[in-house]
């Protein structure tokens, strides 16, 4: 099996990969039948009041509203545009209405369409439903989710807004192959041990990151078929080594010291999660939302139970933590800006990330020896730099403070310069750009930096 994939991997024509993998003696069984359906519909014995709750709980640690509630909308009428390399994939209704929504699901047809990637009308979803991570809920949890979404949400009556994506694309049957390929059988990959989110602890902490919270989805690199190159940490340190999402980089997750989490405190992380800023960073694109719809709302004892899985990732590469250099705010102050980029960085990034590049706490992040700086791949600096963003107010941190955008006062060379500088600068040690990168993103951006 393993070798099969490595060959589809490889395989550029999407339609001789799926060929291939139907050649390659997958066994077209599904593992819906293995789904427990009490005989019930319409929610009927899904109301107890506690188990609404903690289905609420678990739908704000799932970011069910990231994809479900669009820009404006009504909360889980669906209709957010989701860009995929095949065209757009719009997400659905999933309030309690008869009609456009899921009212008319039973028990069994929810969990099919959560943790098995099936509609209950028996086709595939596209992966943008991140159900091969939520394969990984159990069905405890499951049935607390059913239970908020029948009970606990308002029906809206919105019909279904049509795909954009045109014939043969938009046949459905690859996607089961995807799925067969791609998906973990969601009997097998349910964790028993997770239940317990009292405590702190690595399972609980493995159970919401790989499953629940579906980090990978966004901090996992894809491969040819745009399936996560590792669903778990079994699958190697390809898992949460960091992807691009939309004009975004989001790192790593795993022990780097450069680049990744190496050098930050478990409390670091938790409070990351919980304010959306710490004193190494603030977050910003897809992870401004992440904060803000999700992790703001997990209990401290399920941050912790995260930070301590993340800890636990081994690091994908052995490397030195950096050393803060003083070389380059001492030529600052001293008015030597000879170095390209030195120039623009003092005349449009130092006011608030300081000529030291230490920022100030909690307000500007700083960029010295930042994991964001430091990152090989520099998406998220350029589309910074282009498109400023704003930091995400929450309850522990409501203050929002605001980078500005440069994309029209700065051109792709000075854009690329600016961005090398601080690559380079105060003991950051991370590859130059160079203006055609810098071109390019600019060119693919759909971003607004909110
Ligand atoms: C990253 C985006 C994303 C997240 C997060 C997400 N969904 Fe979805 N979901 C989608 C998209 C897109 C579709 C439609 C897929 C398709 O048409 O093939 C979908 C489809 C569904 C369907 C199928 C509806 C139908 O027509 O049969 C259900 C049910 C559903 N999601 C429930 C949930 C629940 C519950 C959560 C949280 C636990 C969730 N989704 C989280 C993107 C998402
Ligand atoms: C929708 C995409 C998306 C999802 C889902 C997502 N992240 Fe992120 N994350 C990002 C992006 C983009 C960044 C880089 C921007 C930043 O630092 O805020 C990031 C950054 C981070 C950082 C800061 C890393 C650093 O070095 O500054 C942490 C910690 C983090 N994410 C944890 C998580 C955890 C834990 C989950 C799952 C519960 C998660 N993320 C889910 C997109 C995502
Ligand atoms: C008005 C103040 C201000 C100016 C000027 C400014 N920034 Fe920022 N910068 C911020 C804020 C605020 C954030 C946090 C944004 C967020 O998290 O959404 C930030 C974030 C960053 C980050 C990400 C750091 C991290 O780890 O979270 C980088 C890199 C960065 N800025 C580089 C620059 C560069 C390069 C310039 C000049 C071209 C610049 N900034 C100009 C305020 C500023």
């Amino acid at each position: 099996m393993r070798n099969a994939l490595t060959k589809i991997r490889s395989c550029a024509a999407i339609a001789a990969a799926f060929a291939l993998l139907a050649a390659s003696g997958v066994s077209y069984a599904t593992s819906a039948a293995s789904a427990t359906s009490p005989a019930s519909s319409n929610g009927a014995g899904f109301d107890d009041a506690a188990l609404v709750k903690r289905g609420e709980y678990l739908a704000r640690a799932a970011d069910c509203a990231a994809c479900h509630t669009a820009k404006g909308g009504k909360p889980f009428a669906g209709g957010l545009p989701l860009p995929t390399p095949i065209g757009t994939v719009y997400s659905t209704n999933i309030t309690p209405d008869g009609q456009s929504g899921i009212g008319s699901y039973t028990y069994a047809d929810f969990d099919n369409a959560l943790r098995h990637g099936k509609s209950k009308a028996g086709y595939t979803l596209y992966p943008a439903m991140p159900y091969p991570s939520y394969a990984r809920i159990q069905p405890d949890d499951v049935k607390a989710l059913y239970a908020y979404f029948m009970h606990g949400v308002a029906p809206v009556q919105q019909p279904r807004t049509p795909n954009g994506i045109r014939w043969p694309l938009s046949m459905r049957w690859p996607l089961a192959l995807w799925r067969i390929a791609f998906a973990p059988d969601a009997a097998a990959a349910a964790s028993p041990q997770a239940a317990d989110s009292q405590t702190v602890s690595l399972e609980r902490g493995r159970y919401l990151v790989e499953g629940v919270g579906h980090c990978g989805a966004c901090h996992t690199s894809r491969g040819a078929l745009l399936q996560e190159r590792a669903l778990t940490d079994n699958g190697g340190p390809a898992f949460l080594q960091g992807g691009v999402v939309e004009q975004w980089f989001a790192n790593s997750l795993r022990d780097d010291r450069v680049d990744g989490l190496g050098d930050w405190t478990r409390d670091d992380i938790v409070m990351f999660l919980k304010a959306g800023r710490n004193a190494h960073s603030a977050a910003f694109g897809g992870m401004r939302d992440v904060v803000l719809d999700s992790t703001q709302y997990m209990t401290d004892a399920d941050l912790n139970s995260i930070a301590m899985y993340l800890q636990s990732l081994a690091p994908a590469r052995q490397q030195a933590s950096l050393a803060y250099s003083d070389e380059a705010a001492l030529a600052l102050h001293a008015g030597h800006t000879e170095l390209r980029g030195a120039r623009t960085f003092l005349d449009n990034c130092a006011a608030c990330h300081r000529s030291d590049g230490k920022g100030y706490d909690g307000v500007f992040p700083r960029l010295a020896l930042s994991a964001t700086v430091n990152a090989q791949d520099p998406t998220s600096l350029v589309s910074l730099v282009l498109h400023g963003a704003s930091m995400p107010g929450t309850r522990h941190a409501p203050t929002v403070f605001t980078m500005p955008a440069f994309g029209q006062r700065l051109d792709d060379q000075q854009v690329a310069d600016v961005v090398t500088f601080i690559r380079g600068a105060w003991g950051n040690r991370a590859p130059a750009v160079d203006a055609d990168e810098v071109r390019r993103i600019r060119k693919s951006s759909t971003v607004s930096g909110q």
